[in-house]
């Protein structure tokens, strides 16, 4: 495990990964509520990042900040080496395409069918699309993806919980981010659904090649899925360290959330 002051990351072989994400000093408060206290972590390519912290620590407010939902009160947010503060609009919008965000819930648009919820996203981000691939395949190809092909003309309102976050998963894919932000991705769902997504989800690391920022506090999801775990703790990183690293401590602040 390793301490805030003393943070590195695992020796990944020979070649220097890149970081495609990287946070710096982050804080946000919201009137006396000091949520994010200078909260740093960099995401490096193909990894899964998972961050930990108790209900209402900021796991949220930090990845809003990230996506621009909310404004940072300091603090620096780079993505793909690119400053995001230093960015015009076009620039950003360009950027944002290659990111993918699963949130809480599945968001999914309640009047469209599992087809053209899909191709929403392509229809809005046409600059995406090469000139070999029409919508159709791409659809297709991200529902065999999560396995729900046979979906393609449902509406949400016919779909479990678990199929509603896999086609949000596909519809997540089709734009073929480099980096996917999942905000509990397995909350509210039962043990054997919550199964199916963190599979899906190791998947679709191995796949895509993404890097992904996962915030959980699913122990089962964060050991399946996470090569690294932070812990957020009064805003700070409190820990840093694989799942097995973590799960041995003897922080009695650690050890609670690996009981
Ligand atoms: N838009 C907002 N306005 C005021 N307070 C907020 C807002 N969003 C979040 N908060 C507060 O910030 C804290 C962290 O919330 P959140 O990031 O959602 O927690 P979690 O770690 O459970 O995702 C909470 O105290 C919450 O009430
Ligand atoms: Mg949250």
């Amino acid at each position: 495990m390793h301490t805030k002051q003393n943070i590195q990351r695992p020796s990944n072989g020979t070649r220097e990964k890149s970081i495609m994400l990287e946070i710096k000093d982050l804080k946000k408060s919201f009137g006396d509520n000091h949520v994010l206290n200078g909260f740093n972590l960099k995401l490096f390519e193909g990894e899964n990042l998972v961050i930990m912290g108790k209900s209402g620590s900021g796991k949220s407010v930090m990845i809003k900040c990230l996506v621009g939902l909310l404004q940072a009160d300091s603090g620096t947010i780079k993505i793909m080496d690119h400053e995001i503060n230093t960015l015009n609009q076009t620039d950003l919008d360009t950027l944002r395409t290659e990111i993918g965000f699963l949130f809480q819930g599945s968001a999914l648009y309640d009047s469209m069918t599992v087809r053209e919820n899909l191709e929403f996203p392509l229809r809005r981000h046409k600059s995406k699309l090469n000139n070999a691939e029409n919508i159709d395949k791409l659809v297709h190809e991200a529902l065999e993806n999560v396995g729900l092909v046979h979906a393609i003309d449902l509406m949400p309102a016919e779909l479990s919980g678990g199929m509603k976050r896999r086609i949000a998963l596909a519809r997540t894919l089709i734009l073929k981010p480099k980096i996917i932000l999942y905000d509990e991705p397995t909350s509210g769902l039962d043990p054997i659904t919550s199964k199916e997504i963190i599979e899906l989800m190791r998947n679709v690391q191995k796949q895509y090649k993404t890097s992904s920022l996962i915030i959980t506090h699913d122990v089962d999801c964060a050991r399946v899925v996470s090569e690294r775990i932070i812990l957020l703790v009064d805003g700070v990183n409190y820990a840093e360290g694989t799942f097995n690293e973590l799960a041995s401590s003897t922080d009695a602040q650690v050890k609670a959330f690996f009981k």
